[in-house]
């Protein structure tokens, strides 16, 4: 079974983005083994609001400092993920669905969005801002 805790190498070199992430990947942890019911999905989707909110405008603030090229396909991500939320949210205030049901569709989402995401996206940008402190050494 893939474990979702966060770990050293999962770094991108900056303390407040690390501890964003490690936040979301608390999250996912306590979401996977709770009981949900309605005061806790609200919690989790009150959490995830916060976070995509702080978390993206700092880590696209920081795309934007170091010049990353990649950073137009990077804040596509980020605004998916807020409308995938968004949608979440609605679907909960309407009662469509059941919390526990709903628990279960954004506990899926977000371990895919751990994977995919963070492990592969934002490691992107990490590279870059290491190559680019390795090309400096280089030239010294
Ligand atoms: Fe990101």
């Amino acid at each position: 079974m893939t474990s979702f805790n966060w770990k050293p190498e999962y770094s991108v070199g900056n303390d407040a983005i690390d501890n964003d992430h490690k936040g979301l990947f608390a999250l996912v942890s306590e979401l996977g083994e709770a009981d949900i019911s309605g005061g806790f999905l609200d919690d989790i989707l009150q959490r995830l609001e916060d976070y995509a909110e702080g978390h993206f405008a700092r880590e696209e603030a920081l795309m934007r400092k170091i010049g990353y090229p990649e950073y137009d396909a990077h804040v596509h991500e980020h605004s998916a993920f807020v409308e995938w939320l968004e949608t979440v949210q609605k679907t909960y205030r309407r009662a469509a669905e059941s919390p526990f049901l709903i628990g279960d569709v954004v506990n899926d989402f977000l371990k895919e969005w751990l994977v995919e995401h963070i492990l592969e996206e934002d490691m992107k940008y990490r590279d870059f801002i290491n190559s680019k402190k390795a090309g400096r050494r280089d030239q010294i």
